[in-house]
C-alpha cells in the first residue's frame, strides 16, 4: 500500500490551530450578511494551502437553493458563499482524502469564526457551480458565512469514550487518550460516528467498516491534530484498521 499522505503534511503550528479550532466548529445552519475581503481572501489561501495532493476546494458562489432542508435539523440558508470539497476518482481512497483535506479546511475556518456544516447529502448536485477535471467528483460541499446567531456553548451529542475505545482511555498514553477525545467531538455524518480506537505497543489505531468514507478521513485529521510533535509516523492498517499512528514524545 501506498505511503500515508497524512506523514508531516501539517505543520505544528496548522494542528495547534485545529486543535483550538475543533472544541468551537459545531454545524452551522443560518448565516446572516456576506463575508469580508480580508476574510474570503483568507479562506481562498487556507483552500490552496490545506489539501492533500488529488483532492482540491474551491469556493464559489451560492444561493439558498443549493441545499434542501432535513427533518429535524432544517434547511441551511442565508450564505453567499459555500466550498466544494473535490477529489480525483483515481486515488486509492478518494473520499477518506476529502474528508482529511476538508476537516482540515473547516478547522481553518472555525479558527476565523466562519461557520461552515459538512453537506454530502441534503444538496442539489445541479445547483454546484464548479468546473471539473473528467477524472473529479465533489465529495462534499460546505456553506460559507459569519453564523446568524453567535453560537453560545456548543453542545455536542457524541458517545461516550468508553463506546468508542476498544480499553480503557485513561490507561493509555496522554496523546492517545487527547486523541481519542478529538474523535470523539469531530462531526460524522447523521452523527454516526462510525468510528473505534484501540491502542497497544505505541501506536493508537483507528478502526472501521468503510476505509473510504469522509467520516473516517476526519477522525484521521483529528488524531493528527491532537497528537503532539514527538516522532510520528502514520500507517495505512488492514482489514477493519483504516490506519494507525505510532507515536512516541521527543526525549
Ligand atoms: C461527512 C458528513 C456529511 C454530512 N452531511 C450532512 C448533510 O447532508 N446535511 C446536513 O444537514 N448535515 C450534514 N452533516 C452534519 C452532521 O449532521 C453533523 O456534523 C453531526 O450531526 C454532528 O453535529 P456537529 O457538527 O454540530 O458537531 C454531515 C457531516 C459530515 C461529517
Amino acid at each position: 500500500m501506498s505511503a500515508h499522505p497524512l506523514d508531516h503534511f501539517y505543520s505544528p503550528s496548522q494542528r495547534v490551530r485545529y486543535r483550538d479550532a475543533m472544541l468551537r466548529r459545531y454545524s452551522c445552519r443560518a448565516f446572516s450578511g456576506v463575508l469580508d475581503a480580508p476574510t474570503l481572501a483568507a479562506l481562498n489561501y487556507a483552500a490552496a494551502r490545506v489539501c492533500l495532493p488529488g483532492t482540491r476546494i474551491v469556493i464559489t458562489d451560492c444561493t439558498d437553493a443549493l441545499f434542501f432542508g432535513v427533518p429535524l435539523v432544517g434547511r441551511i440558508h442565508g450564505m453567499k458563499k459555500c466550498a466544494c470539497i473535490i477529489a480525483s476518482s483515481r486515488l486509492e481512497n478518494p473520499r477518506l482524502l476529502s474528508g482529511i483535506s476538508g476537516e482540515a479546511f473547516i478547522l481553518e475556518a472555525a479558527a476565523m469564526n466562519v461557520g461552515t456544516c459538512w453537506v454530502s447529502g441534503s444538496y442539489r448536485r445541479k445547483q454546484v457551480q464548479v468546473e471539473l477535471k473528467d477524472d473529479e467528483f465533489v465529495a462534499a460541499v460546505t456553506p460559507l458565512g459569519m453564523p446568524l446567531k453567535s453560537p453560545g456553548q456548543v453542545i455536542r451529542h457524541r458517545k461516550p469514550l468508553s463506546q468508542i475505545c476498544l480499553s480503557a482511555p485513561d490507561q493509555w498514553p496522554l496523546w492517545a487518550y487527547r486523541a481519542a477525545e478529538a474523535v470523539r467531538i469531530a462531526p460524522s455524518a447523521v452523527n454516526l460516528q462510525p468510528w473505534r480506537l484501540s491502542y497497544s505497543q505505541r501506536a493508537l489505531r483507528l478502526l472501521g467498516s468503510r476505509r473510504d468514507s469522509l467520516d473516517l478521513g476526519i477522525a484521521m485529521l483529528h488524531i493528527d491534530a491532537a497528537a503532539g510533535d514527538g516522532r510520528r509516523t502514520w500507517q495505512w492498517g488492514e482489514g477493519k484498521c483504516i490506519a494507525h499512528l505510532l507515536y512516541e514524545e521527543n526525549t
